[in-house]
């Protein structure tokens, strides 16, 4: 393996991944996590925030369903019907949004900052890797909401769907998380220190 494979393939573990790796940090002086929350950020980077916070609970909520669900507390059916729906929504929302990421905002942050391709590319690559997840989770959804509608499917049935779902969201969670922290650490200096005479 060449060092740039080696590279690629320690920064590309996403969901081993435990902080944007340190070739990407070189704006982080100027615009650190911790002064966020007090220092003047480009509109687009609160939105960004924003964003990545409502899907922070989205995916909070789907995982506090399927403890619920694992401890007994609700059974399948109910989990179902709370979950499922959820689910659909976010898996549009962040398909959308990475669509939006790719195509538009990260061509137009590489030109702002030429220095960050590589770093735009690894979030590229990670909407990829994170694509192939929420296509599975879809489908582990849909065979848990086809349930719904055939009623010979038991109880015992229905219980294995259900766990293949909710282990799929936990692995979403993780993967899903390490991007979105990622992805902040990049775009919101890259937008905050290079991006003024940009709007989306
Ligand atoms: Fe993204
Ligand atoms: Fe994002």
């Amino acid at each position: 393996m060449s060092t740039i494979e080696a590279d690629r393939a320690l920064t590309d573990a996403l969901d081993r991944r435990d902080g944007l790796p340190a070739a990407f940090r070189f704006l982080e002086s100027g615009c650190p996590r911790s002064a966020w929350s007090t220092m003047a950020l480009h509109p687009m980077a609160q939105h960004w925030l924003d964003i990545h916070g409502w899907f922070r609970g989205q995916i909070g909520d789907l995982q506090t369903l399927g403890n619920a669900w694992r401890e007994g507390a609700i059974d399948t059916a109910a989990y179902r019907a709370a979950a499922t729906p959820r689910l659909r929504r976010l898996l549009d929302n962040l398909h959308h949004h990475h669509t939006l990421e790719t195509e538009q905002a990260f061509p137009m942050l590489t030109a702002a900052e030429p220095r960050m391709a590589a770093g735009f590319a690894l979030l590229d690559r990670d909407h990829d890797a994170i694509e192939h997840l929420l296509s599975a989770m879809a489908e582990a959804s849909n065979a848990l909401v086809r349930t719904g509608f055939d009623r010979t499917v038991s109880a015992v049935e229905l219980a294995p769907l259900a766990e293949t779902l909710t282990n799929r969201i936990e692995r979403g969670a993780a993967l899903i998380g390490n991007h979105l922290r990622d992805e902040e650490e990049i775009v919101v200096p890259v937008l905050t220190l290079r991006g003024a005479h940009l709007r989306f």
